[in-house]
C-alpha cells in the first residue's frame, strides 16, 4: 500500500480517534449515541456481525474493537486482519482480540487504497460506521468497494453500516448532530451520502446488495464480487 497516496482529508477522517476518545467510545458512542441519536443500537450491529463473520475476516476501521471482541465467530481461531489509518485503534483492537485468544495482523492504510493481498482472500470484510468518516462522493467512496471486491472469496460477504444524510429518517437531534459533525466538529464526511448513491456504488462492485435502514443508519451486506476486467 502506498502511504503517500493518502490525502489529508482521509487522514483527518481517522485523526479524532485518540487514546482519550477511544477510552470513552464504547460508552458514549456505542452505548448512548448509537441508541439515543442514530437509533441503531450496538446490539443490532453486533447481530449483523454475528450473522456475517467468516473464518477469514478483514475488519476496516475497527475503532475500539468492541464488535470484534463481543462477536460470535464460526470457528474458535478465525484468521483476522485489521486495517485502519489510525494506529491507536489497531493497537486497542489487537489487544482486545488477544484477550480472546485471536491473533490479528494489523495494517496501517486507508480504505480508499488498494488492500493488502498478502493475506489471501477473505470470507468476510466489514466496514462498520466507517464510510461516514471517509471524505468524498459515493463515486469516490465507491473505489473502496471495488478494492474490497478484489480481495473477497467468491462466496464471501462485505458488510457493515453507515450513517446517511438523506434517504433515512432523522430526528431533530440526529439532524443537528449530523450537521455539527460535518461542520464545526469535523468527525463526519457524509453531507452528500444518500441511500440511492450507496446502493448504486455497492452494486457497481457486487452483484447482490441488501440494505436495511435502522434509524439514521444504512445496514448493508453485499455478495458476489464483480472482478476487475470480468
Ligand atoms: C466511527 S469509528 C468506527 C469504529 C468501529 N468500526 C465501530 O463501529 O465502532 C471509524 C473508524 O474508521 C477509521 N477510519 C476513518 N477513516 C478511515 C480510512 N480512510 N481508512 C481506514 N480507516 C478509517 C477510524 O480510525 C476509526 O477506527
Amino acid at each position: 500500500m502506498s502511504a503517500s497516496a493518502v490525502t489529508q482529508a482521509e487522514k483527518a477522517g481517522a485523526a479524532p480517534y485518540s487514546r482519550a476518545l477511544l477510552s470513552v467510545y464504547d460508552t458514549v458512542v456505542l452505548r448512548w449515541s448509537n441508541t439515543l441519536v442514530w437509533r441503531c443500537p450496538r446490539e443490532r450491529l453486533l447481530a449483523h456481525y454475528n450473522s456475517h463473520l467468516g473464518d477469514r475476516h478483514l475488519d476496516v476501521g475497527p475503532g475500539t474493537g468492541w464488535y470484534l471482541q463481543n462477536a460470535t465467530y464460526p470457528t474458535p481461531s478465525p484468521m483476522m486482519v485489521l486495517l485502519d489509518l489510525n494506529p491507536n485503534t489497531l493497537q486497542m483492537t489487537t489487544a482486545r482480540l488477544a484477550d480472546r485468544g485471536i491473533a490479528a495482523a494489523a495494517h496501517t492504510g486507508s480504505i480508499l487504497a488498494p488492500l493488502p493481498t498478502d493475506s489471501g482472500v477473505f470470507d468476510s470484510v466489514a466496514a462498520n460506521f466507517v464510510l461516514h468518516c471517509v471524505p468524498g462522493t459515493w463515486a469516490e467512496k465507491g473505489r473502496a468497494f471495488g478494492h474490497i471486491a478484489q480481495v473477497m472469496a467468491d462466496d464471501g460477504v462485505f458488510f457493515g453500516s453507515t450513517i446517511l444524510d438523506t434517504g433515512v429518517h432523522h430526528t431533530p437531534l440526529s439532524r443537528a448532530l449530523n450537521h455539527l459533525y460535518n461542520g464545526p466538529i469535523k468527525l463526519f464526511h457524509n453531507r452528500d451520502d444518500d441511500l440511492d448513491g450507496l446502493h448504486t456504488a455497492l452494486a457497481a462492485a457486487f452483484e447482490g446488495v441488501e440494505i436495511t435502514i435502522v434509524g439514521s443508519v444504512a445496514v448493508f451486506a453485499a455478495r458476489r464480487p464483480r472482478r476487475l476486467g470480468s
